[in-house]
């Protein structure tokens, strides 16, 4: 036992050493009197500042507070545009806000910074061509040369075919009781159904109602790597994400069947070369070399993925907001109605009827400023640079903050307060609003994910009116926010 505790204080006090050493060395590289490393603290090893960003993500459900502190400590103000420097699990971190880095950003794409996620990320989207891991250029280049995302998530004669889709599997949705079977429901797991349903009909054409097995087959195990994927990494049996590498081997597996089953159905003139996603991309005969059914499976479980929890996390927002704002929400309804009365008995929702619902539309926006679903992500600087006089090092990870912007007085007068009229007119100052990032990166699922926000919103608003159960629900965000409790909610029919 003695030798054991010997042993561990040995390896700690190494490694207390080395990162000691490797952050001289790296520091020092780079100290030649005129270049200097932004303000900030590393703290221990490893560990850094993880803890206090954890808790400000997890207690106050306010991110942007580990920012804002430290930038009052290191320059004396809030001042947003400032950048400081901190550890993060183990990484050098470079954190940054405001419209000048997110001009910086996005203007700088493989240029100065680049994409960067955890490496581990790759364990529950691997690729059968090792070089085609989501991390590497050589995906980017070619998923994007073929322009399979852009053509089927942005192209407007293709998003035109999801609108009815969309709205005819909301109203079977609801139809089926999903609402539950009293007046009671938990906003956030009406959610995650609604938002994953419509997936599976757009990209697959399964219909919950009609094959609950499947869809239930796939959510399931969804869940669990929704839950695994961004828990603390150890792949061992039992951990969670052991759990989310295999649940995503399982749906991997089961939409490689539908995938097989389509192509016959295509060539036998059973399914319809324009029915939905899955039919679009293997129509549009992609090399092989490039994407063959393993990558494809990969590609749309990355894509229903990056889809899932951001939508229904808006989803679940704007029940929260509609419910605190009875203004908004007759607003809202006033304009949904007029939508709703000008068409037929049954006649579903079209892609003018969408552009019709503006003020919805600048609420699903105010939602988004302030609970934007991807609060931050990482870059990682390709080379050295520099930055408000700082040098940013090559190597150095970027921790580019949506909500710390969202959240300034500097860009949003009374940043607290809900108020979707900031979007009519002009709209915010150029890079201040950026829940879908911008540059060559920008979120290729935007155009859908409004979609299925405004056909939900017209849905559920021309129904029915809600009080939450629970005033005051904390919010946690992990890393995505949502209320503790899944917001449940007491609802009336109109
Ligand atoms: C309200 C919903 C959504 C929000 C707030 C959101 C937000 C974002 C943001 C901020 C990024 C950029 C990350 C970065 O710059 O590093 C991103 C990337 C991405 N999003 Fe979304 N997203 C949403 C819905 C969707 C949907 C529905 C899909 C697919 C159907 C999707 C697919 C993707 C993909 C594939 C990327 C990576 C793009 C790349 O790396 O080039 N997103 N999303």
């Amino acid at each position: 036992m003695e030798l054991y505790t010997l042993l561990s204080v040995f390896v700690l006090v190494v490694c207390i050493i080395i990162s000691t050493l490797l952050y001289y060395f790296q520091y020092q590289k780079h100290k030649d009197g005129t270049l200097n490393l932004p303000p900030g603290k590393m703290g221990l090893p490893w560990l850094g500042e993880s803890l206090d960003f954890l808790t400000a993500m997890r207690n106050g459900g306010k991110p942007e507070i580990f920012i804002f502190s430290r930038l009052a400590k290191y320059y004396g103000s809030e001042q947003l545009n400032g950048v400081f420097k901190t550890r993060l699990f183990g990484n050098n971190v470079v954190a940054m806000a405001g419209t000048t880095t997110n001009k910086l950003i996005f203007a700088n794409e493989n240029k100065l910074v680049t994409m960067w996620w955890p490496p581990f990320i790759n364990k529950a989207f691997p690729s059968s061509n090792k070089k085609l891991s989501i991390n590497e250029d050589f995906a980017k280049k070619k998923v994007r040369q073929m322009e399979i995302i852009p053509n089927f998530l942005r192209k407007t004669e293709w998003l035109k075919r999801y609108v009815p889709l969309m709205d005819d599997c909301t109203r079977r949705h609801i139809a089926a009781g999903a609402w539950g079977p009293s007046d009671r429901i938990e906003a956030y797991t009406v959610a995650k159904h609604y938002t994953f349903n419509v997936a599976c009909r757009v990209f697959m054409n399964i219909e919950a109602q009609d094959d609950p097995d499947t869809v239930a087959s796939l959510f399931d195990p969804f869940n669990v790597l929704l839950t695994g994927i961004l828990s603390f990494p150890i792949d061992l049996p039992g951990t969670k994400f052991n759990r989310a590498i295999k649940a995503s081997k399982k749906i991997r597996e089961k939409i490689g069947n539908i995938i097989k089953k389509r192509r016959m159905d295509m060539a036998e003139g059973k399914a319809a070369p324009t029915q939905d996603i899955l039919s679009h991309i293997l129509e549009s005969s992609i090399d092989p070399t490039y994407l063959n059914d393993f990558d494809l499976a990969s590609m749309i479980l990355g894509l229903l993925t990056a889809g899932q929890d951001t939508s229904s996390n808006i989803i679940t927002f704007i029940f929260k907001y509609l419910a605190e704002c009875p203004l908004v929400y007759e607003a809202v309804y006033k304009e949904q109605m007029e939508i709703a009365r000008a068409k037929e008995e049954g006649e579903l929702l079209n892609w003018e009827d969408i552009q019709k619902m503006k003020y919805s539309w600048c609420v699903a926006c105010e939602v988004l400023r302030l609970a934007p679903a991807v609060q931050a992500t990482y870059r990682v600087a390709i080379t050295d640079f520099m930055h408000n006089g700082f040098l940013i090092p090559k190597g150095w990870k970027i921790y580019w903050s949506t909500h710390s912007t969202h959240r300034s007085p500097e860009c949003f007068p009374e940043p607290e307060k809900f108020d979707p009229t900031r979007f009519e007119g002009q709209g915010p100052e150029p890079y201040s609003f950026v829940p879908f990032g911008g540059g060559p990166r920008m979120c290729p699922g935007k155009e859908y994910a409004r979609l299925t926000i405004l056909t939900f919103m017209h849905n559920i608003v021309t129904r029915f009116k809600w009080e939450t159960l629970l005033p005051d629900e904390k919010i946690i965000i992990s890393p995505i926010p949502r209320p503790e409790h899944n917001l449940p909610l007491r609802v009336f029919s109109h």
